[in-house]
């Protein structure tokens, strides 16, 4: 399952360089450039396609992966390390799939990221209607993810950059200290 989630992520780095020849990431141009993927350019449907259907399939993956990681015990010793290494990389993932969405522009997109934004507004001490709020909705954790108070053209744009540059290079890096973990534990485990 672990080999399942790393092809999937190659074929999601694979398709994202190719739809970045097509997209551009301004409110102007973001929806018509995926129309003109889907309807002019050669093969852009199923590119558009594969990128978005690999994600889904990653997420459940990589949560399928967790669980049999968990059936078998093997985040006990000497792999608790590596248990945590995956733990953040299951957070990459989901930033991946929630910062991609964002992508389209469309009214789905819009309205998803609307919700999502939403609730990081009620966060303990950095979300401005939280517990222990000590910021207003001005410089609080959703105004710096969104770089605004709402969605708009500097949302669309910090969302492109971490999802082509910020979060795949993390996630490059944790899935080299992954593997890397796998082979100082002693390979998989087994059965004793
Ligand atoms: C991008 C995400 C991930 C990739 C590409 C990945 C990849 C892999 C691969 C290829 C293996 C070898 C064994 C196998 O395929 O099952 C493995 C093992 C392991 N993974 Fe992941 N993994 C990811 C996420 C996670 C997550 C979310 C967790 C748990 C929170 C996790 C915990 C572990 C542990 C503890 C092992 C060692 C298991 C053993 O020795 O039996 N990984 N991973």
């Amino acid at each position: 399952m672990g080999g399942i989630t790393f092809f999937l992520f190659i074929v999601e780095v694979v398709t994202g360089m190719l739809l970045m020849f097509y997209y551009r990431p301004v409110t102007e141009y973001a929806y018509l450039d995926m129309k003109y993927l889907e309807f002019d350019v050669p093969f852009g449907l199923i590119l558009r396609n594969i990128h978005r259907w690999a994600a889904h399939l990653m997420v459940a993956t990589i949560m399928l992966h967790m669980l049999r990681v968990f059936l078998t015990g093997s985040y006990k010793p000497p792999r608790e390390f590596n248990w945590v290494i995956g733990v953040t990389l299951l957070v990459l993932t989901f930033l991946l799939s929630f910062t991609g969405y964002l992508l389209p522009w469309d009214q789905l997109a819009y309205w998803a990221i609307t919700v999502g934004a939403n609730m990081i507004r009620a966060m303990p001490f950095i979300g401005h209607e939280g517990p222990f709020a000590f910021v207003d909705k001005y410089n609080d954790i959703r105004f710096m993810l969104l770089g605004g108070t709402g969605i708009g053209a500097n949302a669309l744009l910090r969302f492109y950059v971490l999802h082509i540059m910020v979060l795949p290079a993390t996630a490059i890096i944790f899935i080299g200290v992954h593997f890397w973990r796998i082979r100082k534990d002693g390979g998989i485990s087994r059965p004793l």
